[in-house]
């Protein structure tokens, strides 16, 4: 099968593209303010630096090496006698879950450019109301933002891996990374970055629960796109001779340096102007907006810029969400990208009006199963569960079932020495420690 390459900053820009999203600038902060801060900071960042890492390679390897849809990579590198393998390519099918309420959320950010735009709430009494009357009552609204999320990402995705993809994530990210960094420099220069500072940094441990525990886990997959055959369908397009190492390893610092950055500078912002970190899901659509607002002039020109960076940062991520599931049509069932990229892009349209009227008042009571609505399940469901769970059958692929000389051919001679240590936590520390994570969410589930 031939499939379009990518140049090299292409690539680099394409895969730190579905790695920075919605994860880093909305998600990290909610969590980190709902989960108490420092702890929960520091869960993530080990596990991102140590497990997430090793298993981003292990992910490229797949791809690079298997050169094919995420299913076809698995059945094409297992050994002849251990063909079940190849159920490991059902893990491309998260990425629709996932999608189903990332669609949803880049609807709002659209929604909050215009707020940003137009009116920006005045008080966070208000901006909440505004937030909540969204949430719950507005389907029109979001429906119809939901719905140009869906089309532009379809769109994109079905002008192929070259001048789709890569074109978008060449003009997107440096925007998205000059206006991050713009704002964090800015946010250095106030007061209240020295409270946002402790309390991102200094760990409380009585604050970590079993649940805060898998959650940072799960938070460091579905950041780094780890563990859906995102990463493992990029690296399918990849150049012959490319340095697996070296890329993962900006990768994994771009997007951890984002969100570092992203929750430093909304952090600041709201001890600056005294609003409150532990808000959940609306923090950056309810105390940001307001404080926006406080900080006059320049504060608008930040709302407007911030939404917009998010906006950037969600759909360069989504692409990278339906694209293994496009491909998979693509070559398994030789169906044209266009109509591929339709095909995957009406189910998450579709099941994502389902994860839409879950929130809202008049359905939530009937969208509702156990503890979550069906959007938070989808949410809780893929980043804190088959992420991980996908990221363990990747880790013991390489690790354990492919030939240890292939593994070394790919990438031994850029890690140098440290092949072996790579290997080891591959082999051993990954696994341990993503079983604990299973473990510990029978618990919370009581399984
Ligand atoms: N990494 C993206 C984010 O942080 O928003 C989300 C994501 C992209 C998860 C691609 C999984 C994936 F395969």
């Amino acid at each position: 099968m031939k499939i379009a390459r990518f140049s090299r900053i292409g690539f680099i820009l394409a895969a730190a593209g579905s790695a920075v999203g919605l994860g880093n600038i909305w998600k990290f902060p909610y969590m980190t303010g709902e989960n108490g801060g420092g702890a929960f900071v520091l869960v993530y960042l080990v596990t991102s630096i140590f497990i997430g890492f090793a298993v981003m390679i292990a992910e490229m390897i797949i791809g690079y090496l298997g050169r094919s849809d995420g299913a076809g990579s698995f059945e094409l590198l297992a050994p002849s006698h251990k063909e079940r393998w190849r159920f490991g390519g059902l893990m491309i099918i998260t990425g629709l879950l996932i999608m189903t309420f990332y669609s949803v959320v880049i609807g709002w950010i659209f929604h909050y450019i215009v707020v940003a735009l137009t009116q920006l709430p005045a008080t966070v009494a208000d901006a909440e109301r505004h937030f909540m009357a969204m949430l719950q009552d507005d389907i029109t609204t979001q429906l119809m933002y939901h719905t140009l999320a869906f089309l532009i990402v379809t769109w994109i995705v079905s002008r192929g891996i070259k001048s789709g993809i890569e074109k978008l994530n060449l003009i997107l990210m440096p925007l998205l990374f000059i206006i991050v960094g713009g704002m964090f420099l800015y946010a250095t220069t106030l007061e209240g970055f020295t409270q946002a500072w402790a309390f991102m940094f200094n760990a409380d441990w009585s604050k970590l629960t079993s649940e805060s525990f898998v959650k940072a886990v799960g938070q460091a997959f579905f950041t780094l796109s780890l563990g859906m055959g995102a990463i493992l369908t990029y690296s399918a397009s990849l150049e012959k001779k490319s340095n697996l190492v070296y890329s993962s390893i900006i990768i994994v610092a771009l997007d951890t340096a984002i969100a570092l950055l992203a929750g430093l500078m909304l952090f600041t912002f709201l001890y600056q102007y005294g609003a409150e970190p532990a808000q959940g899901p609306g923090l950056v659509f309810i105390s940001l907006p307001a404080v926006f607002y406080e900080m006059g002039m320049l504060g608008n020109v930040f709302a407007v810029l911030f939404f917009i960076a998010l906006a950037f940062a969600g759909l360069t991520s989504a692409v990278s969400i339906v694209e293994p599931m496009v491909q998979f049509l693509i070559s398994r069932y030789g169906f044209g990208r266009f109509k591929a990229s339709l095909v995957i892009g009406m189910v998450f349209y579709l099941v994502g009006i389902i994860a839409l009227l879950s929130n809202t008042s008049v359905y939530s009571e009937m969208l509702t199963f156990g503890s979550k609505n069906f959007f938070d399940w989808m949410d809780f469901l893929t980043a804190s569960v088959l992420l991980p769970l996908g990221g363990l059958v990747m880790a013991v692929f390489v690790g354990y079932v492919m030939e240890k000389e292939r593994v070394f051919a790919a990438v031994g001679h850029h890690f140098g020495p440290f092949f072996e240590v790579w290997y080891f936590s591959l082999r051993y520390i990954a696994p341990v420690a993503l079983f604990v994570v299973m473990l510990n969410l029978m618990g919370i589930l009581k399984l």
